[in-house]
């Protein structure tokens, strides 16, 4: 047991080593696309940012303002951010490659403060959405605009010995996802800024536009994937932002039957009070029971949106404590076991690489299809401005409490802990936070 649990470390150790010399410029194979350069930074202007700084410690720290780099750069000026559930997978330090003082924050909509000479689709003074994802544009990927796999902007050795392939980058996300300063800063540097970044409609607030980052898209993104339609009856795990998201989306394409599970009795209430769906509280009843119930036979589609770090049971989490696995199975063996035959289930949860008790034999002999995979905002921005501009959505409900990023690591420790019914925590630049009128949201003034 002790040999085959130190050869499994020992693995992991070996593999995810930092690798520094994919910091620096490499051709991809397929499309000889350019990586971008190693950020540059002014020494002389100091910024706030949130920083990674070991298990559950965020340090608002001060540090030198980036600068455009390379040509196709532009620097934004962030004026909301926000934290991600995958955030809290870095603050739970789960996520190899995280090195402290890194930069934290993937979600944040600003003003473009500067441009390099070959930006040509947005100028300084514009109102921008800031992608998650970052894409290359050029990549046989991107051109199939498969955004998050972009073969260009992430270049990790240590991702490619772990997947076989190295997915794209992702602002403030590891060394793994490619090394790039966050977006919860006052600035952030953002490559190919004619790709990655979305000008924000005149009639949409920061608070709207913010949702197309990260949390709306992956919501749709994941009723994309599992491809639902008019009539369906889905099944979505999880009811924090990016499972609302997926609820909503979910009877905005036409599902006859939304069945929202969790297991904070809050955040269930939350989801049947916005949204009108059918809830399930699992810390009550059997999930599998429960929606036998309501949907005899199992639901056409399930969309995972919990992911890798909520083991069930002793044993599930003693074997990830052991370090004889890195991801719980338990809600994925759930819905395997509770999607209808010929059945599809969607993972927009983050999994991270291995897992053990995998239900394989359901999944083949009730002739399954499972898919999965990070945000394409690149593909859904304009729907969900038209969505939010007519009405016909508003994700504004997930912002239930504003920090100013002086108290960053307030926000990430309430999140975490689900405390006083937070669902998404807004971020807000000091000076920002100070002028705005703070008290229409709960705040920790
Ligand atoms: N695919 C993508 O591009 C993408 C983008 C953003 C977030 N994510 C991932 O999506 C997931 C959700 O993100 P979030 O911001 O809503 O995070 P979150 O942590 O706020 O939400 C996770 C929810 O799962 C619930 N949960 C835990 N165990 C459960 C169980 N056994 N059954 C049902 N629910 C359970 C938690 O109570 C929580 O409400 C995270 O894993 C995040 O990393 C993926
Ligand atoms: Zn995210
Ligand atoms: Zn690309």
């Amino acid at each position: 047991m002790r040999a085959i649990r130190t050869s499994i470390i020992e693995y992991f150790e070996k593999n995810l080593r930092f690798n520094k010399t994919m910091q620096s410029r490499v051709h991809t194979a397929q499309t000889r696309v350019e990586r971008p350069s190693k950020v540059k930074y002014d020494p002389e202007r100091k910024m706030t940012a949130l920083q990674f700084s070991g298990k559950d410690k965020i340090k608002v720290g001060k540090v030198p303002v980036p600068l455009v780099t390379d040509p196709t750069d532009a620097v934004i000026k962030v004026t909301a951010s926000c934290v991600c559930g995958s955030d809290l997978h870095l603050y739970h330090d789960k996520v190899p490659e995280m090195l402290d003082g890194d930069i934290m924050g993937h979600e944040s909509v600003g003003i473009v403060d500067e441009v390099g000479p070959e930006v040509k689709n947005v100028k300084k003074g514009d109102r921008v959405v800031i992608s998650s994802v970052i894409g290359c544009g050029q990549c046989d990927y991107c051109l199939r605009r498969e955004w998050s796999c972009c073969d260009t902007t992430n270049t990790s050795q240590v991702e490619t010995k772990m997947y076989g392939h190295h997915v794209s980058g992702l602002f403030g996300y590891s060394h793994l996802m490619g090394g790039y300063d966050g977006c919860q800063a006052e600035y952030v540097r953002v490559p190919f800024a004619d790709v990655n970044l979305f000008s924000i409609p005149s009639v949409l607030t920061d608070k709207q536009a913010l949702c197309v980052a990260d949390l709306a898209s992956t919501g749709y993104h994941g009723t994309e994937l599992a491809d639902v339609k008019e009539g369906d009856k889905v099944v979505i795990f999880g009811c924090g932002p990016v499972g609302l998201m997926a609820q909503m989306w979910s009877k905005f394409r036409g599902a006859s039957r939304v069945i929202a599970i969790d297991v904070d009795a809050q955040r269930v209430e939350y989801a049947k009070k916005q949204l009108g769906v059918e809830v399930v509280n699992a810390n009550e009843e059997g999930p599998l029971e429960a929606v036998e119930k309501l949907i005899p036979g199992g639901p056409d589609k399930i969309i995972e949106c919990v992911g890798f770090r909520f083991p069930q049971g002793f044993f599930e989490k003693l074997e990830l404590k052991l370090k004889l696995a890195t991801d719980a199975s338990s809600v994925v063996n759930l819905a395997i076991k509770m999607v209808r035959k010929n059945g599809k289930i969607t993972l927009i949860g983050d999994y991270l690489a291995y897992t053990n008790h995998f239900n394989i034999g359901a999944m083949m002999e009730k002739h399954l299809t499972m898919n999965g995979g990070a945000v394409w905002p690149h593909n859904y921005y304009k729907k969900i401005f038209a969505a939010m501009e007519t009405g016909k959505v508003d994700p504004t409900f997930v912002w239930t409490h504003t920090f100013p990023f002086s108290k960053g690591d307030e926000a990430y420790k309430m999140f975490d802990k689900h405390e006083d019914g937070i669902i998404k925590p807004l971020l807000l630049p000091d000076s920002i936070y100070n002028q705005s009128n703070a008290g229409m949201d709960k705040t920790t003034q």
